[in-house]
C-alpha cells in the first residue's frame, strides 16, 4: 500500500516534470514560420505588411494574438470565407511558428492621418479605454491585438462589425467597447490609429 502510494506520487511527479520539459523544449520556430509564410504574403503583403487597405497587416502583432486568431478561424469561432479554409490546414505548431515569425517583423505603414484626426484621436482612444486594453501605444498585449498602424479600411470594417455584433469576439469585451462608438468616432479613430506605426500615441 505504502509502495503503491509512493509509485503513484513518483509517476505523477514525473508526468509534471515531463510536461514542464516539453513545454519548454518546444519553442516556436521563426525559420519554420518564415518558410510557411510565403503563401500568406500574397494577401498580407511582404513580411506581413499589407498593401491592401482591406487586408490586415500581421507584422509586429503580438504572437499570441496571431495564433489565437488562427486557432479561432480553424475551430470555427471566427468565420471568414478566405481565412477559414486556409486555417483548416494548419497544425498548432504551424500556427505558433507563423505567429513567432510575423510578430518579429517590423510594422510599417504608409497611411497619412489627417491633421484634424491626429489631434482628436488620442482623446477618443483614452475616453473609450482603447489604450487601457490595447496598451498605451495601441501595440497590443498578449491575446489583445495590436491596432497601431493597422490597415485603414480593415479598422473601419472591424469597428463597425463589433458595434453591429457581427464580428466574433472571444470574451465580449471588444463588442462592449465598440457599442459606445458612433460613426464619427469610428471614422476619426480608424484614421488616427492607421497612421500610428512605432510612433507613440502622444
Ligand atoms: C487570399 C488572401 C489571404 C491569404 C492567402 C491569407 N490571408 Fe489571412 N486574412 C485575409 C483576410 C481578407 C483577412 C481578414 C478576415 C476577417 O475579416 O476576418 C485575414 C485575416 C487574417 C488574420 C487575422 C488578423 C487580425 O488582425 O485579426 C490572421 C492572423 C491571418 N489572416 C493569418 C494568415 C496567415 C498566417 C496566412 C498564411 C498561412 C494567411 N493569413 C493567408 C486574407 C488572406
Ligand atoms: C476591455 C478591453 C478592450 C477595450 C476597452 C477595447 N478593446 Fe479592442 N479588442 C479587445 C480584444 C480582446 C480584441 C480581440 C477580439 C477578438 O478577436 O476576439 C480586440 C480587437 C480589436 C480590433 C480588431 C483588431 C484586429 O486585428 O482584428 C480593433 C480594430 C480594436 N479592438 C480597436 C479598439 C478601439 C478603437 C478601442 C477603443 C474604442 C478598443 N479596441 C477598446 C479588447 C478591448
Amino acid at each position: 500500500m505504502v509502495l503503491t502510494m509512493k509509485n503513484r506520487t513518483t509517476s505523477t511527479l514525473l508526468g509534471v516534470v515531463f510536461l514542464f520539459l516539453t513545454n519548454h523544449v518546444y519553442a516556436a520556430n521563426i525559420e519554420a514560420g518564415k518558410a510557411k509564410a510565403a503563401t500568406c504574403f500574397a494577401c498580407h503583403g511582404p513580411n506581413g505588411n499589407s498593401l491592401n487597405p482591406e487586408i490586415p497587416s500581421l507584422s509586429g502583432q503580438p504572437a499570441q494574438a496571431i495564433s489565437t486568431a488562427l486557432f479561432r478561424y480553424r475551430e470555427g469561432n471566427r468565420k471568414n470565407p478566405i481565412m477559414t479554409p486556409l486555417a483548416a490546414d494548419l497544425s498548432n505548431a504551424d500556427m505558433n511558428n507563423l505567429a513567432a515569425y510575423f510578430s518579429a517583423e517590423k510594422r510599417t505603414t504608409t497611411h497619412m492621418t489627417s491633421e484634424k484626426n491626429f489631434a482628436l484621436g488620442p482623446e477618443l482612444a483614452n475616453k473609450y479605454n482603447c489604450t487601457q486594453c490595447h496598451g498605451p501605444n495601441l501595440l497590443g498585449l498578449q491575446h489583445i491585438p495590436r491596432v497601431a498602424g493597422q490597415q485603414h479600411e480593415y479598422l473601419i470594417t472591424q469597428l463597425r462589425s463589433f458595434k453591429a455584433q457581427t464580428r466574433s469576439d472571444m470574451d465580449g469585451n471588444m463588442s462592449s467597447a465598440a457599442a459606445n462608438l458612433n460613426e464619427a468616432d469610428i471614422v476619426i479613430l480608424s484614421d488616427y490609429i492607421a497612421g500610428l506605426a512605432d510612433r507613440p500615441t502622444q
